[in-house]
């Protein structure tokens, strides 16, 4: 275990790899009580537990096709949410950072998660640290672009949170952007992705390009119309292959006219409870 100074007592990874990282996967399967999930911005209405497990187990089974190994944790009925994986782990180039997440109800999901990604990350010579204090964080607020790092400043990550995250980043060598999310979204990755190394998708009324600042050379921002903002959450793996959510047609046409193979998933039920694609899983 390693001390990056005082804030991260101890390091482990979260949920942000390159493309050509993207090789191994964790998921959680989803509780009975994921009908008490949380739900205030995409999602609401009564959600169906038996179809939210079918449209999960088609997502592992994309993310099998694609080739990626996937490792499930056992769902745990104390917490509703605890199929959304993205939350409790940040995995940067092999070392993990544990936050600690933004909702008090979520807090406890992470030991199951944390104990198997440094048993695996150990056998890698990886080093794992964990937020402290008053420092608060959801992984799905972190968002990669190649080597450039983005994260949300949300109801659920705050400045200390950002700092913490900050230190570990500069420790790599790597460029931390702040981006403000706006009070009708939950996290960064809720209203944005990187399909590829190349390319942030997100959508009007929700960010502009410039929010992003100035991308390296041959990068870009590009906006999907607003009411297609959930299909923004996107999936690059890697054979040119992206995962979206099904019924986002602007999204779909964009991927495919830059040759991309899409693959859309139905995540109706998963999406009641505000979770999209990149929730579900940390690669690692
Ligand atoms: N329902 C996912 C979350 O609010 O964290």
């Amino acid at each position: 275990m390693v001390r990056i100074k005082d804030t991260l007592k101890d390091i482990s990874h979260m949920a942000t790899v390159r493309l050509d990282q993207k090789k191994r996967a964790l998921v959680r399967s989803i509780p009975l009580s994921f009908t008490r999930a949380l739900a205030q911005y995409f999602g609401g209405g009564e959600k169906n537990v038996a179809l939210a497990r079918e449209q999960h187990s088609a997502y592992v089974q994309a993310l099998k096709d694609a080739g990626i190994h996937i490792k499930v944790i056992d769902e745990d009925e104390n917490h509703p949410d605890c199929v959304f994986v993205e939350d409790q782990a940040v995995v940067i180039d092999g070392h993990i950072l544990l936050p600690v997440p933004g909702h008090p109800s979520r807090v406890r999901e992470q030991p199951p998660i944390s104990k198997y990604l440094r048993e695996q990350l150990r056998k890698l010579k990886i080093r794992t640290c964990k937020m402290g204090g008053e420092g608060r964080m959801d992984g799905g607020d972190i968002l990669r672009l190649g080597d450039l790092f983005f994260v949300g400043r949300s109801t659920r990550t705050n400045e200390r949170g950002i700092f913490v995250l900050k230190e570990l980043l500069d420790w790599l060598g790597y460029e931390l952007r702040i981006i403000n999310i706006p009070q009708n979204a939950l996290h960064l990755t809720s209203i944005s992705s990187t399909p590829t190394d190349s390319i942030i998708l997100t959508a009007e009324g929700f960010l502009k390009p410039e929010d992003f600042g100035i991308l390296p050379e041959g990068c870009r921002v590009v906006l999907m119309p607003e009411e297609e903002v959930y299909g923004c959450n996107t999936i690059g793996l890697p054979g040119n292959k992206v995962l979206i959510a099904k019924d986002y047609p602007t999204v779909a046409q964009f991927l495919r006219s830059e040759g991309l193979e899409v693959i859309e998933l139905d995540f109706s039920e998963i999406r009641k409870a505000d979770g999209s694609l990149t929730c579900c899983s940390i690669f690692y």
